[in-house]
Order: structure tokens, then sequence, then C-alpha cells
């Protein structure tokens, strides 16, 4: 039977933590085919491997402070004969296989209870995700399955995604809410992230969005001002003093959804909580949604499928990360989002699978990286950045991951299956996994030599 993704981890960190004092533990990571440290240029075109930090014959020292299970971070990288680098207390041999910084799937909405499989061969046959919005399908459809589903089960169905994600690659995962929009609901999500974020720790990072400005909820249809009121006096605020809050506010600026008026609200809230900004912008119709997200401080704006110059001229001149989703565009049958522009331009690019039951229905991260290269037209050491440290920039660096490997850098790295980084791109559909082997060796110190 072959292995489940999730049992394919690098999974350093259960073995750290069982270790019993608090001097250093060197791990000694070797025969790794390649090693990609990430490090490079952060915008920008790139056409080869070397630029995002390629090594061959390259070795990495970690070191985690003994039983305080604080996690692994780069102590070293060099060649094996390199004389500085430090004495090791074990041995990883990686067997040949690619040695990465873990990906980052920027943007997800991963918890959520029940499928639209049926609208999806509805839209197929020709009805637009608008019209099955606006006929109470599509985010209501969910909104009404996930009020009804128990923790438990939101639980559950999130953490299958997440171990089908973590076998693609990803170590570092957002989440948004976004089917509850009445406080409990919302709430709930939370929890069920902040579950998740302990079920995972060590082994994926999750960062967790509040999203209760996802679309207006069918008690409010009539008044979504009033809904944007509630949003702003008490959603928002009880998800920020909640045990797990989100690090970010998300709004989706569109039209039928919410315009800029309701999402400066909204954005004035989320700087008054002290929660960071993103946005869902360009989906559909340009509202000037990224200009506006710009000016409102936003780390990142998600989607762009209908970005024209103006917005790729504004986000090349600024700090706000352009968070594309491949997936998306294939699934809604929309264009894709300017990716090489905004990369010629001189724009950070993020990358996402948006895993959701009505626009993206797939984990596949190493899918979405390889449409970024085939319908994004970036290339393949671009794609790569961006799921790197484009990814850590727009997420805000979370626990100081940075999206590369280099010294005093977290580890949260992937190993993946294949001997370079060629092969991400070229087996199309059937990109490599992360690899099986070092979880299970590390769990009880067993294969450490
Ligand atoms: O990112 N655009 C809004 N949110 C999701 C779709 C959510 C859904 O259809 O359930 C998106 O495409
Ligand atoms: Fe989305």
């Amino acid at each position: 039977m072959p292995a489940t993704p999730l049992a394919r981890m690098v999974w350093l960190y259960p073995w750290v933590a069982t270790v019993a004092d608090t001097t250093p533990v060197h791990v000694l990571l070797h025969g790794a085919g390649a090693v990609l440290s990430g490090v490079g240029a952060e915008r920008g075109p790139l056409a080869r491997w070397d630029e995002v930090g390629l090594h061959a014959g390259c070795q990495v020292v970690l070191a985690a402070d003994k039983g305080t299970a604080s996690g692994w971070r780069v102590a070293w990288l060099g060649a094996p004969d390199a004389p500085d680098r430090p004495a090791c207390d074990a041995r990883i041999d990686l067997g040949g296989r690619l040695l990465t910084p873990g990906w980052t799937d920027a943007h997800t909405h991963l918890v959520f209870a029940g499928d639209r499989a049926a609208e999806f061969t509805q839209r197929m046959a020709g009805a637009s995700y608008a019209e099955i919005a606006a006929a109470g399908g599509g985010i209501l459809h969910t909104v009404r399955q996930t009020r009804a589903a128990s923790l438990d089960a939101l639980v559950a169905s999130g953490a299958k995604r997440l171990a089908e994600l973590a076998g693609w690659g990803a170590r570092v995962v957002e989440i948004k809410t976004g089917y509850g929009l009445d406080r409990a609901t919302e709430m709930k999500l939370l929890a069920a992230i902040g579950n998740l974020r302990r079920q995972f720790a060590g082994r994926l990072q999750i960062v967790a969005t509040a999203m209760p400005a996802h679309a207006v909820p069918p008690e409010w249809k009539h008044d979504p001002d009033g809904y944007v009121a509630l949003v702003c006096d008490d959603i928002l605020p009880a998800m920020a003093a909640a045990a797990d809050p989100p690090a970010f506010v998300d709004v989706f600026v569109e039209r039928g959804w919410f315009d800029v008026s309701q999402a400066t609200r909204i954005a004035a809230v989320a700087r008054a909580l002290g929660l960071g900004l993103k946005a869902h912008v360009d989906e559909f119709a340009d509202l000037g949604g990224v200009q506006w997200a710009i000016e409102a401080g936003a780390t990142s704006v998600e989607h762009l499928l209908v970005s024209g110059p103006a917005a790729v001229a504004a986000l090349a001149s600024s700090a706000t990360v352009a968070v594309g989703l491949p997936l998306t565009s294939v699934f809604l049958r929309e264009p894709f989002a300017p990716l090489r522009a905004l990369t010629d331009a001189g724009a950070m690019v993020a990358l996402g699978t948006d895993c959701n039951p009505g626009s993206a229905m797939s984990c596949n991260l190493a899918l979405a990286l390889q449409l970024a290269v085939l319908g994004g037209r970036l290339s393949a050491p671009e794609a790569v950045r961006a799921v790197t440290r484009g990814g850590a920039a727009a997420l805000g660096e979370p626990r100081g991951w940075t999206g590369r490997l280099e010294p005093g850098a977290p580890f949260w790295a992937t190993v993946l299956d294949v001997d370079g980084p060629d092969r991400l791109f070229y087996e199309l559909g059937a990109p490599p996994r992360a690899w099986l082997g070092l979880d299970a060796g590390l769990a009880g110190a067993g294969q450490l030599t």
C-alpha cells in the first residue's frame, strides 16, 4: 500500500522534544541531490535555479535546543569538507533527494462542511458563479452546511485536507474563516483552525485569517450595511479576543459582495484591533480594489484575475504581495492572473491553492505551482520563489520564517522525492511528493546515525 502523504513529511520536531536537556543538539542533513536555499532577489524576473539558491553537493546542519520543543533552525550550510561545519550529534541521509524551504499555501478556505459538486456540474453546463450565488447557492450553500456542522467534524475534514497539502510539500498554510457569517459560527471556525494548529504543531505552521466579510448572510440580505456594522462592531472584536486570534482580516471586494466603502470600514477595524489586512480583489470585476488595498496598508491582495496595467504598476511600487491562485482560474474557467506582468514590473508574488468547495476544490499545491508556470507564465524558479519567499512575505513572516534556508532561519523545509527542481514542473499532473522516511526515523530517533 502506498504511504499516505502525511507519513511522507519531514518531521523532525517530535524527536527533539524527547531529548531532555537544554544544550543545543545538531543534526547533519547530507546526501541531498540538491539543496535549494531560496536565497535570492525578492522581486523581478528569474530564469535560472542558481538565482533561487540552488546548490549541488551542499550539506545543512540543523540545531535545536534539547527539551524545549522549540523547533529546528538552520545552523550552517556549506560544502561537506568546509572547516567551519559544526560537530553533529546525528546524521540523516537524504538519499539524493531535493531539500527546499517548505512550500507556503498563502490562501485557503479549507475549513468547511459539505460540498458543491452539483453546482460544479451546473457551472460546467453554463451557469455562472454569480448566478448560482444570486440564487442562494455558492458560498451561502456552504454556510448552511458549516453552521450545521460540529466543531469536531470541521476539524476532522480540515485535518484531511491539511495532510494532503503537507504531502505536496506545504509546511506553512493560511486558513480563512468565512463560512459562518455569524458570530457563533465564525468563532467555531476560528476554534477549528486553532485546534488544527495544535494538532499539526511542528509539522505545519498555520496562519488564521478572519473573513466574516466573505458574503452577506441571508438574514442580512436586505441590509448589507447592517451586516458590515455587525462584522465591525461584534464579530471581528470577538474573534480578535479569542484564545487563538487570527493574524489577518480579509474582505471579498467584488460586485455583488462588498464594495470599497464597506471594505474601508472593515480595514479600519482590523487596524484598530492590531490585525493585518488581506483582500480578495479583481476576481470577477475590477472595482479598484488593488489600489484601495495598497492604500489601506494590506499585506496582500489575492486573486487578481482581471487586474490591469494600473493595478500591476501600483503593486510593483508597493510592499503589498500579489497572491496568484491558478487552480481557481482553471476551476472557474476564468483567465489567469497577470503573474508574468507582475513579476516583470517588480511586484512580489505568492501562490496558493484557494482550496474551497466552490471555486477551487483542490489541495494540490504542487499542481498550483505547475499551473503558475504553464498558465501564469512564471518561470520555474519564479514559481518556486513565489511559494517560498513570496509566501512568507504574504503571511508577514510568521514565527520568523522567511521562506529561505539560511543560517539562523527557522527550519520549515521539505524533502521532495525528486533529484532536482526541473522535475517539479516537467511531469504534468504528477509532481513529486514529500518524502517518506524522516518522520518514522526521527520520531524514535531510530534511524539517526
Ligand atoms: O476565493 N471569492 C471568494 N471566496 C472563494 C470562493 C468561496 C466559495 O465559492 O465557496 C474564492 O474564490
Ligand atoms: Fe479565496
